[in-house]
Order: C-alpha cells, then structure tokens, then sequence
C-alpha cells in the first residue's frame, strides 16, 4: 500500500523524506517521489547541479521543478519538448526550473526501488529545503511509472500532493475539471485532488481542502504542499491512516510510526475526516467546517530497534524470532494469580454472561485466527461463533441475534474491509470489540472496546509475531468468558492460565530447531503444489500455513479440512506433492493418519506435524516435526511455527524477496 511521509523543520527534508520511505518499504511500492518547497531564494545552484548529473545517469526517473516561477514547466514536461537530456533518462523526463526568487515546488520521482530516487537526488542532498512530502507509490489506477508516480501536482503548479487511498469519483470529477479546461497527464485518481485543490485555493488552504473532502468520495490520506506557503505541510484524512508526529527538529506526518520512529515518540494518530496544518513548530487541527480543533498527542512506547532488522536477514525472520516475547507480552499482563483479567474492555462480568453469540470478521491471516476462535471459544466458553471474511460480511446484510458481540481482528488496525465491517455491526446496533496491534489505529478507535496484542510493530508483509498473539488475545478471551458464564471452573483457569504462560518457553524451543525445517524447506522449494490438511483446530493452522507459503514463495497451495479431500481435492494428489499434515488432536488424530494414508497410497510426499509423543505419525509421515506438548487448545500457537519457518525457507530457497513479496502490501487500506 503507498507510503506518505512529510517533514518541516529546520533541517533538510528530503535525506529524511527518503529515510522514512525507506521505513515504509514494507508495505509494497513500484514508485516513489518527493516533493519539497523551495523557499525562492538560490534554489538552483551548485548543488542542484549535483543532482542534475546523478538523474541523467538514473535508468528510470523524472525532476520538476515547479512553481509560480516557471509557469511552462510543466506543458514542456507534457509535451517532451522539455531540455534535450531530458529525453536521456529512459522512463520520464526531467526539466529544473531556472533560478528564481519566487517559491517553488521541486518534484523528483523515480519508478522502481527507493534506490534510484536516492541516486537521482544524492541522496537527498541535490534537493535543498526544510518542508516536503514524499511518497511510494503500490499501483492502482494507472500502470506503475513516472507520470502516474506521486507527487502529483496542478498544472498552474501551485500545489502538490501525495495520496493513499482510492478516490472513488475520479472519472467524474475529471470529466468535469477537463470541461473546464484542466488537462490531466497522468492516469491516476490523485491528480484529480491536486487540480480540484488548485482550483478551490485563494489562499486559504484549509478551506480548499475542506472545498475538496466534500467533493471526492472513496478514501484518502493526504500530504499538501501549496508553492506560496514554504515551510508549510497540509494533511487530511478519511478511512486511510495517517499520523502526525512532533519533535524539537520539526514536524513530521507519515503512514505509519516506523518511518518517523527515528526521530520521535510523541505521535497523534489523526482522526478520520480532520485537516492538519504543520510549520516546523507549530501543528494544528482542523475539522471539515474548518473549526481549529484540539488533538492529544501519545507515546509511542515501540523501539527503534523493533523496527530495525537487527542483524536477521529478514524482518520475517526476525519476527519469528520475537514470537516469544510477543505472546509473553501480551499474555503476561492479563493474568494475575491465575485469574485472567479482562477489565480494560470495560465490559462487567455480567455483560460478558450475556453475550449469547460471536461475530468473528477479519481478513487473511486475522480471519485464520478467527477459524481458529470458532472452535477455541465454542469450547471454553459454549458460546457459538461465526466467522467472516471481512469483505463479504460488509455486504451480506447479517442475521444476528441480539447480544452477539462482533469481534473484529487487526493488526494493523486499518485493513479496509475490516474497518467498514466494524462500522456494519456498529451501524446495525451491535457491540463491537477490536482486537488490534497497532494503538490508536482506525479500529481501535472506533471499536466499543480494545484488546491491544502487543506484539510491536511488525514490518514483514507475512504477519508472523502479530498472528501469535491474535492467537493468545482469543485463549485470554475465551477463558474469560468461559468463567463469566460458568462454563469453566477455577481450577480449570487456573490449569489454563499456566500453560498459557508457558507457551513463549515453548515457541523457543520449536525455535531451537529449526535447521531441520530448513533441511526439509530446501528440498521442496522448486515445488509446484504444497497442499495442507488438518482436522478441528489443526485445519484453522493449516489455512494459516498455507496462506504463509503462497504468499511469500509464489508456490500455489491450499488447505483443506482433510475430510472434504475425497469430495474432490483427492484427484489433483499426483506423484512427489508435498501434502503436510498436521494433527494435534487426540480425538481427531487417527482420523488425520488415515487421510494422510490415503494421499501418501496416491504418489504424495507427507510431512507430519504433531506434538512429542504421537511417534506412531512416524508410521505414515515420511518426514515428522514434533512440537511440545501443550493443552489441546493452544496448539495452534506452536504448530504455526514451524509452517511459518517452513513457507520462509522455501521462499528463501527460491531466492524470493520474503519481506516485499510481489503485488502484495502489509496494510490493505483500500478495498
Ligand atoms: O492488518 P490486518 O491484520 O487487518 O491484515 C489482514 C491481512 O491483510 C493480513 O493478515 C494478510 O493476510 C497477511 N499478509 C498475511 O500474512
């Protein structure tokens, strides 16, 4: 998903322009570019030509410099009539403006790796100035290039603009504005908003943007810079994150708290449908009848090293490696005596006796520990749960019974579909709980009640740390409200409580063994097909495994409940396929062996995956990953583990980039 970041202050924007898009790499781009004010003063000296040299010898690339000054810059960059070596640089053009004392926007863009932006502009340094906006683009209207990258700009040039989000009435409002004789260059939504800003601004930029909101539909989070107002950061969003951050340098807006965690702490998530101004010391609030608002601004208590790869390989890895603490850190705190403390949800005991229905929604991974919620909850608490996906229950119209909770689960707290599936079950009268990583995200702060998973932040596009401790926020759940209604005594809590605070201790031993996963892992990576089955709760862990192995190694997979394999799946089991099964259940567990028979007499090769102690899987399984034994119940929680190590070292064997895996983005905040 495209990354924003802006910086004014009173050092120079663009080395930290690039440093935080850097931060935001994770969430997928095929572009990138900055935009920075220039104040009028030397704007194009000696140091310009520094970049002008590095950008001629980029592959891909194109710089703009635009602004009052230099009103026919742009229709030159139109019409390629723009200076001769521009047309040297291969994909795009580039044209500077002369020097001029009136302030100017400088634009750089580059398609491909943040590299090329870096080499294009010195790294930063052949772009002066103390206020910009940067952006990496992940393509949705318009094919991934120069022209379509971001910042888009109007074409009397007086403003700038990065965006993430979908602007649902594009065609129409552009449609409109070409009647009215603004011509358009790329095939982007977001050049829409900058020719609408430009349009609407005399002056007042807060009412511009305001003029703007009510004009576009869909989702939008955006960065602005007017040419007239150096120094100056416009910011509005609605249903897209961004956040403001504040520091004794200068203020900062970005999409997400890695790219400015370098710099500062003290961050303000803003709220959905409100307008920032920021000067290097001063930020502002605004709401959309341009009222000044006030905003509380909050800690963000994640290193910096958290979000650094620490001397992994990859952020994947990595957060493999922090599952243990994670899950320790999210359990730990919710249990004292063995008691499991639900409070902060601000529900009573009674509230929670009298929720007589679950509502589960989530997307990919959240939706995994959904499936397996149903049959956690539905055991401890005998409380039936039902799952969606996120995309489908926004638009089903849902059936519920009076006290059913809706449970949405995030990491990110933003993922699109589940936000509009909260705001469904809010509209339609119903309680809704987020179980959410990131704090004060758009989930979290329109859920009736938060389940904060602590798992830090988490970079990689596989969810890894943050699936464990959905996972572990479920069990907490479930037992409490197995106590509350009575299902489960206190010595069955109590027995709960403290294997759930042993599960880090045994995460790290599966840890311990991973060279034999990656052993096996190199022998399957040139596969074609990988299929998972497991029965009850080891079918929710095989959904999960097989959605981390397609996701990161390309290869296709599925998963299957094993006993549907002979309503059809069974016919595709052909000589050498890896089927992995996985079987933790003691009710269900010889069930499993035979299903696992069946594919092993049909040519496939089986890797089973159980807890110590079940040996006889040895009999079937040509290759056999024990983990731990643990109450039945939490065995998702150490299973996942070696499917998690196993999709990373396919993938790694495949040489495959594990933590920007193609065409897919860590926040999915559009639909
Ligand atoms: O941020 P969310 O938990 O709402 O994200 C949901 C999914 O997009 C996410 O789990 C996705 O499936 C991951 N790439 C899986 O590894």
């Amino acid at each position: 998903m495209c990354g924003i970041v802006g910086f004014t202050g009173r050092q120079q924007a663009a080395p930290i322009l690039l440093d935080g898009l850097e931060k935001l790499e994770y969430r997928g781009y095929d572009s990138a570019g900055i935009a920075v004010a220039q104040s009028g003063v030397a704007v194009h000296g000696g140091v310009e030509g520094a970049g002008l040299t590095k950008a001629y010898s980029a592959q891909s690339g194109s710089r703009q410099t635009v602004g009052a000054a230099r009103p026919d810059a742009q229709e030159d960059w139109q019409e390629g009539t723009g200076a001769a070596s521009a047309r040297s640089v291969q994909d795009g053009s580039r044209m500077t403006g002369a020097g001029s004392a009136e302030p100017s926007i400088e634009i750089v863009k580059a398609k491909g790796r943040l590299k090329v932006l870096r080499e294009m502009t010195d790294d930063g340094r052949s772009v002066p100035g103390t206020c910009g906006i940067g952006h990496t683009r992940w393509a949705t209207h318009g094919e991934p290039s120069v022209v379509n990258s971001h910042p888009h700009y109007a074409k009397n040039k007086r403003v700038a603009v990065v965006h993430n989000g979908i602007i649902e009435n594009y065609q129409e409002i552009r449609d409109r504005l070409t009647k009215e004789g603004f011509s358009f260059i790329s095939a982007t939504d977001t050049e829409t908003v900058a020719h609408l800003l430009d349009k609407y601004y005399a002056g007042n930029p807060i009412e511009a943007i305001s003029r703007v909101m009510f004009r576009v539909r869909g989702s939008y989070a955006l960065g602005i810079l007017f040419a007239d107002r150096p120094g100056e950061i416009y910011a509005v969003r609605k249903d897209s994150p961004l956040i403001v951050g504040r520091s004794d340098q200068g203020n900062f807006i970005a999409s997400d708290v890695p790219a400015i965690l370098r710099y500062t702490r003290d961050v303000c998530f803003i709220p959905n449908l409100e307008i920032v101004k920021l000067t290097d010391r001063e930020i502002h609030f605004y709401n959309v009848d341009q009222e000044e608002v006030e905003e509380t601004f909050s800690q963000v208590n994640w290193d910096t090293e958290a979000a650094e790869k620490g001397g992994f390989a990859h952020f994947m890895l990595k957060e493999i490696y922090e599952q243990p603490k994670a899950v320790r850190d999210t359990v730990s705190p919710r249990i004292s005596e063995g008691h499991v403390n639900l409070e902060e949800l601000g529900m009573s005991q009674e509230d929670l006796a009298k929720v007589s229905r679950i509502q589960m929604v989530a997307c990919g991974s959240a939706y995994h520990v959904c499936m397996t919620a149903k049959y956690m909850v539905e055991q401890t608490a005998r409380v039936p749960v039902d799952v969606d996906l996120a995309s489908e229950f926004r638009y089903r119209n849902p059936v519920m019974e009076k006290d059913t909770l809706v449970i949405v689960v995030s990491q990110s707290g933003e993922t699109a579909d589940s936000l509009a599936a909260l705001r469904e079950a809010k509209k339609l009268g119903y309680r809704v709980l987020g179980i959410v990583n990131v704090v004060g995200s758009s989930i979290a702060r329109e859920a009736d009640s938060v389940f904060y998973t602590w798992a830090g932040p988490e970079i990689s596009v596989a969810t890894t740390k943050a699936y464990s401790t959905q996972l572990a926020a479920v069990y907490l759940l479930a037992i409490g409200l197995g106590r509350a209604r009575g299902v489960i005594d206190e010595t069955a809590e109590q027995e709960m409580t403290r294997e759930l605070l042993r599960l880090p201790e045994k995460i790290e031993r599966i840890l311990e063994e991973k060279e034999r996963i990656q052993w096996f892992a190199n022998k399957f990576s040139h596969s074609k097909d990988i299929f998972f089955i497991g029965r009850g709760l080891d079918y929710a862990s095989s959904l999960e495994g097989s959605l981390k192995l397609k996701e990161i190694s390309y290869i296709h997979s599925e998963a299957y409940a094993a006993g549907e394999l002979k309503h059809g799946t069974i016919s595709l089991i052909e000589d050498g396929i890896l089927v992995v099964g996985v079987a933790t259940q003691k009710s269900l567990f010889e069930k499993l062996i035979s299903n696992m028979v069946e594919v092993k007499s049909r040519g496939a090769y089986v890797l089973g995956v159980t807890s110590y102690g079940n040996y006889s899987m040895e009999d079937v399984a040509n290759y056999t990953i024990y983990v731990p034994k643990t109450m039945e119940c939490f065995a998702a929680s150490l299973t996942v583990v070696p499917l998690q190590l196993l999709a990373y070292y396919v993938a790694l064997g495949k040489g495959l980039d594990v933590d920007k895996p193609r065409n897919l983005a860590k926040s999915v905040t559009v639909e």
